[in-house]
């Protein structure tokens, strides 16, 4: 399987989504090792950017195997957008600059970003239209939207042809509407209808967990290739399921491995503290599940340094490998009283 962007071409099908405060380059490069054929980041201010704001900068880190970097923008001004995609290639490097048309959340719509942009179409084509012309031939502007805003319109198909028609080289399409956020049923119809309307490469995205998933997601669709958000929370292996079209599911040792592979890159990047306050939901997801969990999970939130955090993962593993789960929640509890927690 593989399939491309402008010149840049990918294996496999299955693109790790943009996710707020979760896909920074620790988690990115996780799922590249898993088989994700590329990653994209937690979306990036326009402004912030412009306004050459660090927060905003480091956000555009490359993960260290990280071949293509896609770095998600949102904003409404076509002019600042245009600036910031360019500083998006020429500071970080970006070969594929995507658009924000698909966040509900009120502080964006508030600007008039993410998903406001489709019901304005003629903004939403002059925006992409700048960005391609800022970024030249040195990266590929790409769209994310939602199937519309409501059930009353669902204009993807329409937003594809305008944002293709000003240079768009792939849309993904989240198959909610606005009022659905992130839950109720996907309207891959309305993939299928965009898949068949631009002739540019379509991602698919939206409750797809597993492999099956993402055969049903492609065959039902036509699209090219999947997008997974949190199917992949804690879950990686779900990259390489795809690409073997079998289920996966990762021993107690290939678990930990991946645990502890994740919070050495986020310490080397951020440091301690941050990897410590960074790492609890990941480490939540991770453990989600296994027998004896729930006390540890809980005991993880509180802690504020990376090095209790590696002595009770390691900790749990060992429990875990001696098949001791009979014995977890209290040696865990205590363990998080004797820590003050
Ligand atoms: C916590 C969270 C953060 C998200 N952040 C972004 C974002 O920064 N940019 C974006 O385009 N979509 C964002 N999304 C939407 C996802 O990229 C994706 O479209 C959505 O979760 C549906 O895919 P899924 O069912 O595979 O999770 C976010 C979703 C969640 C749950």
């Amino acid at each position: 399987m593989s399939f491309s962007i402008g010149s840049l071409t990918f294996d496999g099908s299955a693109v790790l989504a943009p996710l707020a405060s979760v896909t920074s380059a620790p988690f990115r490069q996780v799922c590249l090792e898993h088989g994700c054929s590329y990653a994209v980041t937690e979306m990036v201010s326009s402004e912030a950017l412009v306004r050459d704001v660090r927060g905003a900068i480091v956000r555009m880190d490359r993960a260290p195997s990280e071949r293509v970097l896609a770095v998600q923008l949102f904003g409404a001004d076509p002019a600042t957008m245009a600036r910031s995609a360019a500083i998006a290639v020429e500071r970080a490097g970006a070969a594929i600059v995507d658009v924000n048309m698909g966040c509900p959340v009120r502080k964006i719509l508030g600007v008039g970003a993410g998903v406001a942009l489709m019901r304005e179409p003629e903004l939403a084509q002059s925006i992409v239209r700048a960005m391609v012309q800022a970024c030249g031939d040195s990266a590929a502007v790409t769209v994310k939207m939602r199937a519309g805003w409501d059930d009353g319109s669902m204009n993807a198909p329409e937003i594809a042809r305008r944002v293709v028609d000003a240079g768009a080289r792939a849309i993904t399409v989240h198959a909610r509407t606005r009022d659905q956020v992130h839950s109720g049923s996907s309207r891959w119809d309305v993939v299928r209808q965009v898949k068949q309307t631009v002739g540019v490469t379509v991602v698919g995205n939206g409750g797809v967990k597993s492999a099956a998933d993402a055969a049903a997601m492609m065959r039902d669709t036509g699209c090219d290739a999947v997008m997974i958000g949190r199917g992949a929370l804690g879950n990686p292996w779900v990259f390489e399921s795809i690409r073997s079209g079998q289920p996966r599911v990762p021993s107690i040792e290939e678990r930990f491995a991946v645990i502890r592979r994740h919070l050495a890159l986020y310490i080397e990047q951020f440091g301690e503290r941050v990897a410590a306050r960074e790492m609890r939901k990941h480490l939540c997801w991770y453990l989600r599940g296994l027998p004896g969990s729930a006390v540890v999970r809980a005991s993880l939130q509180t802690m504020g340094s990376s090095g209790q955090m590696q002595e009770v993962i390691g900790s749990f593993e060992a429990a875990l490998l001696r098949g001791d789960t009979r014995a977890d929640p209290g040696d865990f509890k205590e363990r998080a009283v004797e820590q003050g927690d």
